[in-house]
Formats: C-alpha cells, structure tokens, sequence
C-alpha cells in the first residue's frame, strides 16, 4: 500500500501514525487536522523517530483536506471523545458532524480509497459513512473489535500468565457497553481458556472488557485510550495493505450474516487488498445470540438518532 491518509492528529491519529510508520505498513502516511500546523507538527516529530527506528514511510501534515488525493486507505479519527461519566453515543450528534464533512472529503478527494471509521460511535458512523458513500461494503469499515479482543487477551494474559503472542480471543457486537466477549471461543494456543480461569473470574475479565475504555478513561481523566486504540487501527491498515486474508473483529456492515442487515456491527471479518473479503458467521448458542441481538439493538437506536 502506498499511502495512508489519516484524518484527525489527535493522539489516535498519532498513534496510528507511529505505528504505521515504525512498521512501515505503507510507503507514506498524510496526517491532516484542521488545526493549523497541528498536523505537521505530528507529522514531524514521528519523522525525527525514523533515524531510531529506521523505516523509510515518509509523514506529511496537512490542514487541508485535499492532501487526502490518491490515499488508498482514509483512517477518520477526528471528533470529540467523551468525557468520564459519558457513553460513546453521547458524542454522536457532534461527530456525526465532523464525520460527514470528512466522508465528504474522501468523496471529493480520494473516491477510490476504502474508509477505516475509528471515530465513536464508531458502529453508527461506520453505517453513517457507507450510507452517505454509497460504497460497496468492502470499501467502508471500522475499527473497534481488535482493540477489544485485544484488552481481553491483555486480561488473560496478566491473569494467567501465559505470554499474549498464545491468547487468542473473540469479540462481537456493538463497541459500546453491551459488547459481546465470547469467552468460548478464547484460547490459550487453542486450548479452551476455561481450563485456565474459572467460570467466576472469567465472568470479571468479560466485564472488565466491556469496560476497557471506560477504565482507561477513568484512569487517564484527561484523555480516553490511544495507545492501544492506534495500535490496533494500524494491524487492520496492515491485514488490508498486505493482502494477508487475516481474520480479525471490525465493523462491517451485514447482509444477512447473524440475521441482520443494513447495520453495521462488530464481526469476525477477512481483510485482503480490496478491504473486506468476507464475513464470518459464528454458531452462537442461545445466549450469545441473546446478547448479540441485545448489543444490535443498542447500535439501532443510535442509528435511529442520526439527523
Ligand atoms: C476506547 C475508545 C477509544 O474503547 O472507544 O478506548
């Protein structure tokens, strides 16, 4: 992949930004906010890591949108985060707003690039973005569940000992407090986690990672997660620009899959080149589903808010 645009030089963005480059992922990375200079500034600083780290992805800052021309991948991470006390669907009347002039950019500037939505709700503005794009499916995702999966095998990992390259874990549904963990299909190198970590403190870490924004949040006061979140935008950009048919949780919009259409949700999906390749349906048991379709109704009413 050539370049990256990524719209939104908050510490999300910047993250993204650094891990792209440092894993060179792709040859360039445009950074663009609309605070003047902000972008540069960012852009800049990542550049004088280069040296240290050697890599050759080049970073330009820009505070106009059309630095986006020729991206393959436009990462939206612009918007307002919440505050302690908040939910992510407090902050969609203001973003919905920043979201639709950039979706307007990308239509503008870069209408053969595929939109990776990080900005919350990201659920309702991965479907805001496809719907106001009139894009295939492939084209139009977001970033949420590889960050989730990701705190969960955090958890494991810190509670059982074994090393995170060994854990691997399964999260669905909406990126908010009604997230669906499935503790079932989590393993340690394909031994089922329950072996490990009884029913009780299982139960915890599901919670805890139902709340791993929130207690970050809680933890930071000022700022909500970045380090993770960016991380985990960057191993998504790197499944689409390397072509790798890897199978990770993002939001994508259904057709059929789980029951359900027009809504996008939380789901395993195969990224390649063209973004999503497919995706793929679980057997839930009675009560996973329960949950899934709980964790759906949560996403409806938010989309049922959009103006
Ligand atoms: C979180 C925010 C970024 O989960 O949604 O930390």
């Amino acid at each position: 992949m050539q370049k990256v645009a990524i719209v939104g030089a908050g510490r999300v963005g910047e993250t993204t930004a650094q891990v792209l480059a440092q894993q060179e992922i792709c040859r360039e990375v445009v950074l663009i906010d609309i605070r003047e200079d902000a972008a540069q500034g960012v852009a800049l600083d990542i550049t004088q890591m280069a040296p240290l780290f050697h890599f050759d992805t080049r970073l330009r800052g820009s505070s106009d949108v059309s630095a986006m021309a020729g991206a393959d991948a436009v990462v939206i991470t612009a918007g307002v985060p919440r505050k302690p006390g908040m939910s992510r669907s407090d902050v969609l009347e203001v973003n919905v707003k920043v979201v639709d002039d950039i979706v307007d950019a990308v239509l503008r500037h870069a209408p053969e690039a595929l939109i990776l939505m990080v900005t919350n709700p990201v659920d309702v503005l991965t479907y805001r973005a496809w719907q106001r794009t009139g894009w295939p499916r492939e084209r139009v995702l977001g970033q949420a569940g590889v960050l989730d999966a990701s705190r969960m095998a955090a958890f494991i990992a810190m509670e059982t000992g074994f090393s995170t390259c060994d854990i691997t874990t399964v999260v669905l549904g909406g990126h908010g407090d009604a997230m669906v963990p499935v503790s079932r299909f989590c393993t340690v190198n394909g031994i089922p986690v329950s072996q490990f970590i009884d029913d009780e403190r299982l139960a915890e870490i599901v919670q805890r990672t139902r709340d791993g924004g929130a207690e970050i949040l809680s933890l930071r006061k000022i700022s909500s997660a970045y380090d993770a979140p960016g991380a985990a935008v960057a191993a998504m950009v790197d499944g689409i620009a390397h072509n790798r048919c890897r199978l990770l949780p993002g939001v994508a919009i259904l057709d059929g899959e789980y029951g359900m259409r027009d809504i996008a949700m939380g789901v395993p999906c195969v990224l390649n080149l063209q973004g999503l390749a497919e995706v793929i349906e679980l057997p839930l048991t009675e009560s996973e589903a329960e949950a899934f379709a709980r964790s759906a109704q949560g996403v409806r009413e938010d989309i049922g808010r959009l103006p």
